[in-house]
């Protein structure tokens, strides 16, 4: 790794103790009123905002290492439950728009429940109760962070609906992310997996990033040697498929 790459590495990675502090008074301040008086709901509300954003934070600052650790060819396999990285990556992703939704989703007793409660918020699962038990082996971190970049486009470009299409087949898991929003044009399918680049506000929703999602999700499907397509077409909701190869159990 260069100088200059460990420099930001290490600014970013020391974000970190701040972040955690912060997060830790907030959560102090809102769960133990014997100790710190008991708010109102509107400093509830406040509360609430501004720990969703810290979660936002920090998932940036883990994403933003866990590019620098993926440049260097560095891959964590583990063995984990397909249930876990959905649920978990969902109650991530859904957290941030409504509180309310994660511990709902972190309550359900079954697929079946989990399912119905997602579809409450226009977003479809389509898996069975095979898969959503089985276990593989493969980078978590890294299987997260691409599916959660992939979800979080879904919902910020969608109208209504999203639907996330989970398969496994021939030894690699396959996710298809698909959303009813305004789609991509056929002539910008290759630019946007470049950095920085976003399709014309006009084309999309007002909500404005910063174009480095999809190329970060390109570099991560590529280390793991997996592959990425975009199937859209204007006004046709967009459709990504990840297809990454799964290894042999890990001990
Ligand atoms: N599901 C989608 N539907 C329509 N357009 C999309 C979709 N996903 C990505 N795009 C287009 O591709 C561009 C690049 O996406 P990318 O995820 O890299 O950046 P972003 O979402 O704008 O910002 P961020 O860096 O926060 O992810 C977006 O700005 C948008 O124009
Ligand atoms: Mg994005």
């Amino acid at each position: 790794m260069g100088r200059e790459r460990i420099k930001i590495d290490l600014l970013i990675h020391d974000l970190k103790v701040p972040l955690a502090v912060i997060e830790a008074g907030l959560t102090s301040m809102m769960n133990r009123p014997e100790k710190y008086g008991p708010i109102t709901e509107k400093q509830k509300r406040v509360f609430d905002r501004a720990l969703r954003n810290t979660k936002v934070l920090k998932t940036l600052v883990a994403d933003a290492l866990e590019l620098g650790r993926s440049g260097e060819g560095i891959v964590f396999f583990s063995n984990f439950r397909l249930a876990d990285l959905i649920e978990e990556t969902l109650v991530e992703i859904l957290d941030l728009t409504d509180t309310g939704m994660a511990e709902k989703l972190k309550n359900c007793k079954n697929l079946t429940q989990f399912k119905k409660t997602l579809e409450a918020k226009g977003v479809v699962l389509s898996m069975g109760e095979d898969l959503w038990k089985q276990e593989i082996c493969q980078d978590e971190t890294k299987i997260k962070q691409i599916l959660r970049n992939l979800l979080n486009n879904a919902l910020k470009y969608r109208k209504s609906r999203l639907e996330l299409h989970v398969d496994c087949k021939q030894n690699a898991i396959i996710f298809s992310v698909q959303d009813d929003g305004a789609g991509i044009p056929a002539a910008y399918h290759k630019r946007i997996f470049d950095c920085y680049f976003q399709l014309e506000a006009s084309n999309t929703c007002s909500v404005r990033g910063h174009g480095l999602g999809l190329a970060g999700v390109m570099v991560l499907v590529e280390d793991l040697g997996g592959e990425m397509r975009l199937e859209s077409d204007e006004g046709q909701g967009a459709k990504f498929l990840v297809k990454i190869p799964l290894k042999t159990n890990h001990q």
